[in-house]
């Protein structure tokens, strides 16, 4: 049985920004995982089962948007190799879909991963591959993603990354002190493909208020980089905040994560902010070891489905 796992990711600054080539920061939450098995059955097929959703299929007879076949389709394009039979390719996840956490990224970089494992030693593939290959299926899904869900997923460390033609800006950040964040989810479930064509549409139709608003989101990346270099975790809060007021501006908030940030705020954390596409799913506050468990319950009162914390550095 070949095992392999993908974490979840938060964005620290920049997210939409980021498709429009500003730059952003992105950290992986190492403890909640999707997890792919693929076991050999010696069947003239491919099952294709995702037991948290209740659903099995045949590869061969599963239409081409099937998401799980979709990955297998794009990693054997770029092996020019066949992958459709004699396996069970098995998924599940911890990270709650369409909530912000990159669970779409997370299952695609763990299928490539275990597909990578079970086409053998002689076609391993590099850390850079997979990053490009779950790219490619989020490109199927996303229509126009910026390429950091599935880079700070399959690095695995924090990243400042810009997109860029031919190839991204990557680069890790360093954090001179430990970030502690208490991740607060809204229960809300809102697709990022949704709201990224929605920014882009308004976008379209102001593009030079938008552009000021990406510009802003962009300096705060950098502003966010250099006190996370220095160490200074009120700055860093502070732009936090200032960050989640252009998503604000952007229209990508919604008054439940406008209610989990203020409440944050309120129970002492030193900054909040939605996290990913928004309209939905978790936000993030940064925290000390003396605030922690008074965010952790403001959210809670304040109808947080779901809390726990992630640690940065
Ligand atoms: C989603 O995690 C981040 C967005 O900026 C979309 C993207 O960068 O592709 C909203």
């Amino acid at each position: 049985m070949i095992e392999a796992t993908a974490p979840g990711k938060v964005i620290l600054f920049g997210e939409h920004a980021v498709v429009y080539g500003r730059p952003a920061l992105a950290a992986p939450v190492t403890h909640l995982r999707a997890r792919a098995t693929i076991e050999e059955t010696g069947a003239p097929d491919v099952a294709l089962i995702a037991p948290d959703l209740g659903r099995q299929a045949i590869l061969s007879q599963v239409n081409p948007n099937n998401p799980l076949a979709a990955i297998v389709r794009v990693v054997e394009q770029y092996c020019g190799c066949s992958l459709s039979d004699g396996y069970s390719l098995s998924v599940t996840s911890a990270i709650p879909i369409a909530s912000g956490l990159g669970s779409g990224a997370a299952i695609s970089v763990a299928v490539i991963r275990a597909l990578a494992v079970y086409m053998g030693d002689g076609r391993s593939l590099s850390t850079a591959e997979t990053s490009q290959l779950a790219y490619e299926v989020e490109r199927l899904h996303h229509g126009t993603p910026s390429g950091i869900d599935n880079t700070v997923i399959a690095y695995e460390q924090p990243v400042y990354f810009v997109r860029r033609e031919p190839q991204p800006v990557i680069e890790p950040f360093v954090v001179a002190q430990p970030l502690r964040l208490v991740i607060g989810d809204t229960g809300i479930r809102s697709a990022t493909k949704d709201v990224v064509g929605d920014v882009r549409r308004r976008w379209s139709a102001d593009p030079h208020r938008f552009e000021a608003i990406f510009d802003d989101c962009g300096r705060l990346a950098e502003e966010g980089r250099a006190a996370l270099a220095a160490g200074r975790l009120s700055v860093l809060g502070t732009l936090m905040d200032e960050n989640h007021e252009c998503l604000v501006r952007m229209t990508v908030s919604s008054p439940a994560l406008d209610r989990l940030v203020a409440a944050a705020r309120r129970g002492g954390a030193l900054g909040a902010k939605l996290s990913g596409g928004g309209r939905g799913g978790n936000m993030i506050a940064l925290v000390t070891p003396e605030t922690e468990a008074a965010v952790m319950e403001a959210l809670l009162a304040a109808g947080a489905v779901r809390v726990f914390t992630s640690d940065v550095g």
